[in-house]
């Protein structure tokens, strides 16, 4: 089998997959959707499963992508889930599979993904008060969240991850808390700084909680020291929490890019590749699929569509336009 790298202009190689299997969602975060929710793919656009892992496939197999992540919208909404986690897990070589969810219904579907191969779960979580989850999701469903992450602890996909965004004037003022609410149960916690991605395109940087505003939190109750580890390809900066072993990462999308070691490569719900979240311009392996591409042909369009990645999003630049797609039609 012929294979080769997913190497941009700028040099840096792809290895990690971010595949979104749906764009719905059963939440409506603020930040991200509206309340009404958007106008959802139509299902004949939406890759089939056979198609996800063909193009899955094809990266892990051809292309040197070592992990893959699942998002949405929301990747339980999926039914095909484990199967294609399943399917997955048997590409050689093996790759590392892990899921960003809400963790709605993850209580009952834990155990399945794991029988499947799940390596790990990522999910978000914003508050652990029920009244700002309210506020931020537009629905009750804290508890749901607190049993799915019980639930993905006691499967083995661990180490269990939370990652949070803050919101000013809604949960800005509770970093401290969620940190102690997840050391206590042996979550990994990372908060993320609010990017311009939000479907409303609502995003100001005036609104957006920076990394220093989040450290500066977290000091008013820990000590926190640098791990010194090099973060390399992985965003997000982490800190011992009271001299350790637990530790907390911060992701400074926004204020601190880490573009320069982006390892990353996405795929849409409806089949598209995306050089990066704020690419503007995507590749359609779908249509190429459906048209009767050979592996070979589809792998050679995917290392085309790289060239195009730029050097960094550009949030900072006059010159900025935030992508048509919001994150829940992109995937994290
Ligand atoms: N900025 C930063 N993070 C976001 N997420 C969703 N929208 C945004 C945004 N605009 C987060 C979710 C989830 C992950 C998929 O991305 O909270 O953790
Ligand atoms: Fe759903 Fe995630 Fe968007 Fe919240 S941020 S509405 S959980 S896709």
């Amino acid at each position: 089998m012929r294979t080769q790298e997913l190497v941009d202009r700028h040099g840096r190689i792809a290895t990690d997959l971010r595949v979104s299997l749906t764009d719905r969602c059963n939440l409506r975060c603020s930040y991200c959707m509206p309340a009404e929710g958007l106008d959802w793919l139509p299902h004949e656009e939406a890759l089939t499963d056979d198609e996800v892992v063909r193009l899955v496939g094809i990266g892990v197999e051809r292309l040197g992508i070592t992990e893959v992540r699942f998002t949405g919208g929301e990747p339980l909404l999926r039914r095909g889930l484990a199967d294609i986690v399943r399917r997955t897990k048997a590409l050689a070589p093996t790759p590392d599979v892990s899921i960003t969810t809400n963790a709605l219904g993850l209580e009952r579907v834990a155990p399945t993904l794991a029988a499947a191969g799940l390596d790990r779960v990522n999910v978000s979580l914003d508050t652990v008060r029920a009244a700002d989850f309210h506020t931020i999701t537009r629905r009750d469903r804290l508890h749901d969240v607190i049993a799915g992450l019980r639930a993905a602890e006691a499967a083995g996909l661990t180490p269990v991850k939370v990652n949070a965004v803050l919101l000013r004037g809604i949960n800005d003022d509770q970093a401290p808390e969620l940190l102690a609410w997840c050391l206590e149960r042996g979550y990994q916690l990372r908060f993320i700084e609010q990017m311009p991605l939000d479907a409303q395109h609502g995003w100001t940087r005036e609104d957006m909680v920076t990394a220093e505003e989040i450290l500066a939190s977290l000091e008013s109750e820990f000590v926190l020291t640098p791990t010194g580890t090099p973060r390399g390809s992985a965003p997000a900066e982490e800190f011992l929490v009271d001299g350790g072993p637990a530790s907390v990462g911060v992701i400074a999308s926004v204020t601190r890019p880490f573009c320069g070691d982006c390892d990353r490569v996405r795929l849409t719900a409806d089949g598209q590749v995306r050089d990066c979240l704020f690419a503007s311009t995507e590749s359609d392996l779908r249509a190429a699929m459906r048209a009767g591409a050979s592996d070979d042909e589809l792998a050679d369009r995917w290392v085309a569509a790289m060239l195009g990645k730029r050097a960094g999003h550009g949030i900072d630049d006059v010159t900025f336009l935030q992508p048509d797609r919001p994150m829940s039609a992109i995937g994290g």
